[in-house]
């Protein structure tokens, strides 16, 4: 399947734009952000802040404080599966677990040899192309169950 279309940083810009973009949004922006990318790096922290207008310190600086915000996992490559509605009904969960076992990593963990970080996301907002997996940064949509080990495999050769 063809990379798709990256629509997480359109699904974090309507939860501020539903909170007028108001500074008090950022708890709230940056859980979805989490939701939507599996978890925060310096780019959506970035995109945050500015429309915001916010300083990147401050924003990167509640991103640590809080246990439950997640920063860039320490792998090489990160693999992200979509565990929204959509992409689960539409074997999101088998794709997880047959990742996990080949890899021999737990989501949310890096395999031992720091070459695969495995995470999931509530939705990334693509819905349409479900099943999908960010495979560092790309967007793979109607993945197979076979396509979605290629591209795992493929990331950390
Ligand atoms: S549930 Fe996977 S993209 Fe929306």
């Amino acid at each position: 399947m063809m990379p798709i279309s990256d629509d997480r940083y359109k699904m974090v810009d309507k939860t501020m734009k539903k909170l007028n973009y108001d500074r008090s949004a950022l708890i709230e922006t940056l859980h979805t952000a989490q939701e939507t990318f599996g978890y925060l790096e310096n780019e959506t922290l970035k995109f945050v802040a500015r429309k915001l207008r916010l300083p990147y310190s401050k924003v990167y600086g509640v991103a640590t404080f809080y246990h439950f915000f997640r920063l860039k996992p320490k792998g090489k490559h990160t693999v992200v599966v979509c565990m929204g509605t959509a992409c689960y009904i539409k074997n999101a969960k088998v794709i997880l677990e047959k990742i996990e076992e080949r890899f021999n990593v737990n989501v949310g963990e890096t395999t031992s040899d720091g070459l695969l970080s495995l995470l999931s996301a509530r939705c990334v907002g693509s819905c349409s192309l479900a099943p999908i997996a960010i495979y560092d940064n790309k967007a793979i949509g109607h993945l197979s169950l076979e396509q979605s080990l290629k591209e795992a495999q493929e990331l950390i050769q």
